[in-house]
């Protein structure tokens, strides 16, 4: 498939790397232009291009961007004719964000997200660490594979995104609508604890809406006791105090 990336950070440089590994034809782009665009995030493929060409001619768009610049990219998205398909793969993180009144309120991130873009998505790989996402795909079958919540109104959107989730080395699982995907939202149990397939539909059924942003604090606050020089936490570290706090 044709995709577009916006975004190379912590995910968004491993999805260029896995998507174009795969065959893909992969573009990607961040704010600042094509030449500020590491070439690790090339090496399998991809090509760093300006965001407004990221998203031209392509059968997807994928969003990897902070939840609070994804305003700025509505515009950008305005011309994409309605049959590409748009994964993002945002949280909401407040102390980055900064406090979006709405969500806050209640609102489900994912439909926050389609309403600033004024289209559908579909949300995915936003449940996986970055490290985990890097390290731990495998090919198909393999025992312990990981399974990644995929959340969609549409069903060929998800059909299509599942599929990419696996190119990545992960099982794509139908997590239901976008209403329903606060289930895959940071402190919930799915949320960065390397689940599998088999594990997947007990512990969507066990979120509980209203303590996910506590526990989503609660793991940011425990990682940032951590850092500093030379006691980063490892990924390894994430996935055990998610399971902690979120399960
Ligand atoms: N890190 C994780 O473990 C993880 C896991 C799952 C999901 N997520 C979510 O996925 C999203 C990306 O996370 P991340 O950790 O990869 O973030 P990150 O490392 O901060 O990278 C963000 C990327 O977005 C680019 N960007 C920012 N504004 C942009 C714009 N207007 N147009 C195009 N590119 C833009 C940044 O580049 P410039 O600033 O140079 O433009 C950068 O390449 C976030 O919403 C995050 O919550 C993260």
């Amino acid at each position: 498939m044709k995709i577009g990336i916006l975004g190379v950070g912590h995910i968004g440089k491993t999805l260029s790397r896995k998507l174009s590994a795969a065959g893909h034809d992969v573009k990607v782009a961040n704010s600042r232009g094509p030449d500020t665009i590491d070439a690790t995030v090339l090496a399998t493929g991809a090509r760093a291009v300006p965001a407004s060409e990221a998203v031209k001619d392509v059968d997807v768009v994928i969003l990897s961007v902070p939840l609070n610049r994804v305003p700025e990219i509505a515009p950008l998205l305005a011309g994409v004719p309605a049959e590409t398909v748009v994964i993002d793969t945002s949280n909401y993180i407040p102390g980055r964000d900064s406090q979006i009144a709405a969500i806050e309120a209640g609102q489900v991130e994912s439909l926050w997200v389609a309403e600033q873009l004024g289209q559908s998505i579909v949300k995915a790989w936003n449940a996986i660490g970055s490290g985990s996402f890097a390290l731990k795909g495998t090919p198909p079958g393999i025992r312990g594979r990981i399974a990644i919540p995929v959340a969609a109104d549409d069903d060929s959107e998800r059909a299509v995104a599942i599929a990419l989730v696996e190119d990545t080395g992960f099982d794509g699982f139908d997590a239901g609508p976008l209403a329903q995907s606060w289930r895959q939202q940071p402190g919930a149990p799915v949320y960065c604890t390397d689940l599998t397939r088999d594990e997947m539909p007990a512990a969507l059924a066990r979120a509980e809406a209203a303590r996910l942003p506590k526990r989503r604090d609660l793991s940011g606050a425990a990682i940032a006791e951590r850092v500093g020089v030379g006691t980063n936490p490892d990924s390894e570290y994430h996935v055990r105090l998610s399971r902690a706090l979120f399960m």
